[in-house]
């Protein structure tokens, strides 16, 4: 076991500043992969910095892309056409990152050979029939223990399918779709509920072209791809971490530029506003067809914030950021979340146990959370268990606390945002 890093963090009276977050998570991967698939040479500019963006590089690289980082922290991708990556020449470890190893096994299904994907002892542990499944019925063959990595993929020829997935995922969706371009046919996708659509939109950066028709969405296969620049808005699921900060700490205000605002990740915003903080988010320009602007949140109320199903799928990764408002004395009431389970960690676990060791209440569902803030909690000693973004979320409950707490496993924030320690003090009043 490696060791637990922790760090300390001192309560703040409010949080105040002007920052940007790294390259967005979500579309890094998928520019990564696109790339690779791409004929010519793509300049990826704010490529995410963390863990599971630098896990897709190093597999697209093993498996023939000419993957190199610039100095001005851009990398490049030298793509070798949609169908012609070379088999690796061992396992391809996916690390930490459930978006690498979904979206690779879509890929590699389509391609002639045998891939294995391994991953750590966390993404070991995640669900990957949802993808299995469809990609068997689609042709290729994959092996597995117990529905877990490591993953066997025996690709070759696949048959395009219509795929009904049962739980809302766009890692799942996009899995589908990047086989279906090597498919023979039009494969198509029918979501129960509206996941993140980067997919889509990366697709027709690099000349390709996914039909959207409500929550329906096809390719074609044997699509051609062609190199691109493309710069990549900073990740407004990183963002999210500090505009609750500036949502619960009275007095606080955040303004964050040059983030990410795809309608299918923002939905926050609106929570905040139930929340009672005064938000505002403006689309400044839209690159690659991704709009990016600047969001501003200044406290001013704390309300009770409950989160109904419907609402989960488009909150999904801001959950965990959502439970720390709870830290301005109030109450979040989360269910439908039954998803929480299978992430990094189980979330809902995960949450729970950290929130009480800071001086919450927190009660567990089989598919959510309730957590109530005292008007000052305590303070205390939460561990991520190795997991991102329960790092981040009791970093930010933790600043309302009334004495100064520890968070165990601070170091899991390498796989997202490995600079959130040194700006959190830089925010703090
Ligand atoms: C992601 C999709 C979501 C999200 C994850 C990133 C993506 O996962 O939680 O952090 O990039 O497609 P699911 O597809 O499992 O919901």
């Amino acid at each position: 076991m490696p060791p637990v890093v922790s760090a300390t963090i001192t309560p703040a009276r409010r949080i105040v500043g002007r920052l940007s977050v790294p390259g967005d998570k979500s579309i890094s991967h998928r520019y990564a992969i696109l790339a690779a698939l791409a004929e010519g040479r793509s300049e990826l500019s704010n490529y995410a910095p963390g863990a599971d963006c630098r896990s897709t590089l190093a597999c697209v690289g093993r498996l023939g892309a000419d993957v190199r980082d610039t100095s001005a922290g851009s990398v490049t991708v030298l793509g070798r056409g949609l169908g012609r990556l070379r088999s690796a020449d061992g396992p391809l470890d996916a690390g930490n990152s459930g978006t690498t190893i979904r979206l690779l096994s879509g890929v590699l299904a389509g391609h002639p050979f045998t891939s294995t994907l391994v991953g750590d002892e966390s993404l070991s542990r995640r669900p990957m029939r949802r993808v299995m499944a469809p990609l068997a019925e689609m042709g290729a063959s994959i092996e597995a223990v117990d529905g877990h990595a490591p993953l066997t993929i025996r690709g070759g020829r696949l048959h395009a399918i219509d795929f009904r997935p049962t739980t809302p995922s766009a890692q799942v969706k996009s899995a589908v779709l990047l086989a279906g371009l090597h498919a023979d046919g039009t494969t198509r996708v029918v979501e129960p509920s509206a996941t993140r659509d980067h997919t889509e939109r990366a697709l027709a950066e690099f000349g390709g072209r996914a039909v959207v028709d409500g929550l329906a969405v096809s390719v074609d296969g044997g699509q051609r791809l062609h190199a691109q620049a493309l710069a990549i808005p900073g990740d407004f699921s990183s963002a999210a971490f500090w505009l609750v900060a500036a949502a619960m700490l009275p007095g606080s205000h955040v303004t964050i530029d040059d983030v990410g605002l795809n309608p299918t990740r923002v939905a926050l915003l609106d929570v905040l506003r139930r929340f009672g903080a005064a938000v505002s988010a403006a689309t400044t320009s839209t690159s690659a067809g991704e709009p990016r602007g600047t969001i501003i949140v200044e406290a001013r109320d704390a309300r009770a914030i409950e989160i109904l199903p419907g609402e989960v799928p488009a909150l999904i990764d801001e959950l965990p950021a959502i439970a720390a408002l709870a830290a301005g004395g109030t109450e979040v009431v989360v269910r439908g979340a039954a998803e929480l389970r299978v992430k990094e960690s189980d979330r809902i676990a995960t949450l729970a146990r950290g929130f009480r060791a800071l001086g919450f209440e927190a009660d567990e569902a089989a598919d959510g959370f309730a957590i109530r803030g005292a008007a000052r909690p305590s303070g205390g000693v939460a561990d991520a268990h190795g997991d991102h973004r329960m790092a981040m979320a009791f970093a930010v409950a933790a600043l309302a606390a009334e004495r100064p707490s520890r968070i165990d496993g601070a170091d899991a924030v390498a796989i997202s945002y490995p600079g959130f320690f040194d700006i959190l003090p830089r925010l703090v009043q």
